[in-house]
């Protein structure tokens, strides 16, 4: 496997961050003196740039980039890479002024007032006018800079225009989406409930919040516009800038889970992946384990949008932020613990907000590796510094990928569809939490899993898990079937199958689209539990899992019965089910199973008689149940599938990064309390000892050994 590297040209990993040197511009002394710390700090590349249009241009027409230029120049003098951003995240009061047409409208319909920043219409073409001219000076001016690494667009892009420019724009965006014909819109929307059918694409009026918000196939497709209405902004600036600096990779922040945008499609449009990550480490409602191992989930989503490419840590902080409910400082070991999480999660950069603190506005108290002291005698410089040494030990990691055979399938048009279903429990939906514990679950028994969109072709993995998949794509069930048929081993839960990608119910029978056939089940009800209603599904082995939230009540066709409810008018009837394939080679003709109840334990794969692991088996889970009590069934699926697993210590956390020169083993303690793990072999890049076996871990502590 050839190495990934993001940057060849810096060899080793970034480290860096959001560097504003234009709010310093009145004091040399000062931007003389981060050059300094920066050395000292181990920092090797800054993030210029990021809101600096107002110094750019301060008056139309009039643009000033020597400041810049001087400090790229003396950057790049002392091994300091520039990330170079585009400004259009804020913009001057003189272009608010001359083009209001360029400030957001609410959905009121309210245009907003100048200031802040993700304030600004993605559809204005005169913003967009003035946003390609302020790229074209930048890539013309800095395109060839020795130090440009790379193009970060605008800044975590986000919110939703309601303005008549981008209700024009969704007019033709729909238009053209339903083939100029109005009744297949009226069609797909279900407009003759409540009267609400369209005469025209003129008469579509986005979901105002004193308007239409009834039609879920508007709600739906406001979502996809807005999302592809900001990736073709975003698009509309790469295209500037490929244009000048081809060979220069772009790159946008994102969000964590952020839902507003589809960074799965957005994704396509980047060369690189990057996020900005800040967990609320040592909150009050959750260990401190369960806000680490979340926040591996949220890495795992942002590699998994390329996967088998590293991505970038494009924000943390280093020790605050100024923004959560409570500001809490990291505790000493976290900063290099969380920074490591990132790297043996497929991060190949560690970058922050901030360089240094800035004196005024909303941000001066944010964390910054710079205080306002101005020393490097604290003790945040000195973990930034350590961090940087680190980083420096472990460089062989770098263009090393994370590698898996197991998927979960997460998707965000989902989200958008199943949280705005008028349906099932108001406050337990929770698909995010959903996908996120049973991602959590294989990760805890030492499997990744790629974190992928629904219509994904899963060619390369024998595993898959579909929580809630409510919205079937067009080809997604297809995509399922031929897994299935192929030997790979799949489940799918409550909630699956409901409605096609335009919102409508499937007829016939849930899971649609194929998908009844291949679980071999019905869905007919879906039972909505209130939070302290329990069931259990009862296993003959005598094995029980607890069920919350959601029970629906299957008719088998012709799957096994693996698990029936134990409680209410439904005791009895099935609630963990699978069927299975033995493999056709011509993926023809699929098997199909004895129906009659078996305890996990008798699945094929262990017990005599079984198709083995050659078989594809479809399993559907009807109700919602731990995750740690389904650990039997991800470890039968994981056998069958022919996939490892290892016993880890409670808040240890394991990560691989595979390479062609060497693979990577990431070991983190998410415990104040040191642990000892066994079978370790080989050399712990950071301390430079070789590990024969046992290898310990202090509080907070990390090792990265090689194979
Ligand atoms: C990010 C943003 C940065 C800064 C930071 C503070 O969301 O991109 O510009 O505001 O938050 O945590």
């Amino acid at each position: 496997m050839e190495k990934k590297m993001l940057f060849p040209r810096v060899g080793g990993f970034l480290h860096g961050g959001d560097y504003n040197p234009e709010q310093w511009l009145d004091r040399p002394d000062i931007l003389e003196e981060d050059v300094r710390l920066m050395k000292k700090a181990g920092i090797n590349s800054v993030t210029l740039g990021v809101f600096s249009w107002a110094v750019y241009e301060p008056a139309e027409g009039e643009f000033h980039f020597e400041w810049l230029e001087e400090i790229m120049d003396r950057l790049y003098a002392n091994g300091i890479y520039t990330v170079l951003a585009t400004p259009s995240g804020a913009r001057p009061a003189w272009l608010d002024a001359a083009y209001p047409e360029a400030m957001r409208v609410s959905s009121r319909g309210v245009r907003n007032h100048h200031g802040g920043r993700h304030n600004h219409c993605m559809s204005s073409p005169k913003y967009r006018e003035k946003v390609a001219i302020i790229d074209r000076k930048l890539a013309e001016r800095f395109g060839k800079h020795p130090g440009l690494l790379m193009w970060h667009i605008s800044n975590e892009f986000s919110g939703m225009c309601f303005c008549p420019i981008c209700v024009k724009r969704f007019q033709e965006y729909l238009e053209k989406k339903f083939d100029h014909d109005i009744e297949k819109l009226n069609h797909a929307w279900w407009t003759t409930f409540w009267s609400h059918h369209y005469n025209s694409f003129e008469q579509i009026e986005p979901p105002y919040e004193n308007g239409e918000r009834s039609v879920l196939g508007l709600n739906l497709e406001w979502q996809r516009f807005t999302s592809w209405n900001t990736d073709d902004f975003m698009n509309h600036e790469i295209r500037v800038l490929k244009d000048i600096t081809p060979e220069i990779p772009v790159t946008a922040n994102f969000m964590e889970l952020f839902g507003g945008l589809d960074y799965q499609k957005m994704a396509g449009s980047l060369d690189v992946i990057s996020w900005d990550s800040y967990p609320r480490f040592h909150n009050d409602y959750e260990s401190f384990q369960d806000t680490m191992f979340r926040n591996a989930f949220q890495h795992g989503v942002m590699r998994s949008l390329k996967p088998g490419k590293p991505f970038m840590l494009m924000e943390s902080t280093p020790s605050l932020v100024n923004w959560h409910p409570y500001n809490k400082l990291k505790r000493p070991g976290v900063h290099k613990l969380a920074s490591l999480q990132a790297v043996a999660c497929g991060s190949d950069t560690v970058q922050y907000f901030q360089w240094r603190k800035g004196r005024g506005s909303a941000e001066q108290f944010h964390g910054a590796v710079v205080d306002h002291n101005g020393s490097e005698d604290t003790r945040v410089f000195r973990d930034v510094a350590e961090l940087g040494e680190i980083l420096g030990r472990i460089a062989p990691v770098v263009g090393t990928v994370v590698r898996t055979r197991a998927a979960l399938i997460f998707d965000w048009d989902n989200r958008w569809a199943i949280h705005d279903a008028q349906a099932f429990g108001g406050q337990s939906k929770q698909y995010e939490e959903t996908c996120m514990k049973i991602w959590l679950e294989f990760h805890k028994m030492g499997v990744e899993m790629d974190i992928l969109r629904s219509d994904t072709d899963l060619e390369g993995y024998d595993l898959a898990v579909v929580p809630m998949l409510f919205m079937l794509q067009k080809g997604t069930a297809e995509n399922l079937i031929r897994f299935v048929k192929k030997g790979g081993q799949l489940l799918a839960t409550y909630c699956t199958g409901y409605v096609d990608e335009d919102q409508l119910c499937y007829l016939g029978g849930f899971p649609g689209d194929g998908l009844s056939d291949l679980f071999g089940i019905v869905d007919e009800e879906i039972d909505t539990l209130y939070p302290s209603d329990r069931n259990r599904i009862v296993f003959p082995d005598g094995t029980e899992w607890e069920v919350r939230d959601y029970a629906e009540l299957l008719r088998v066709k012709d799957a096994r019965i693996l698990g029936t409810y134990g409680d209410d008018f439904y005791e009895g009837t099935p609630a963990l089910t699978c069927k299975e394939y033995p493999v056709d080679t011509s993926a023809g003709q699929a098997g199909t199973p004895a129906g009659q109840a078996g305890s996990l334990a008798d699945q094929p794969g262990t017990s005599a008689g079984s198709a083995g692991p050659s078989a594809g088996r479809a399993y559907y889970l009807a109700a919602r149940c731990s995750t740690a009590q389904m650990r039997s069934l991800f470890l039968q699926m994981l056998r069958d599938a022919g996939i490892p697993t290892e016993d880890l210590p409670e808040g240890v956390d394991h990560h691989v990064r595979y390479g062609e020169e060497g693979t990577y083993d990431f070991y983190l303690n998410y415990n104040t309390e040191p642990v000892t793990l066994s079978g370790v072999k080989g050399l712990e890049l950071i301390s430079g000892e070789r590990a024969e076996g046992a290898l310990e871990l202090g509080r907070y502590g990390v090792a990265v050994v090689r194979r």
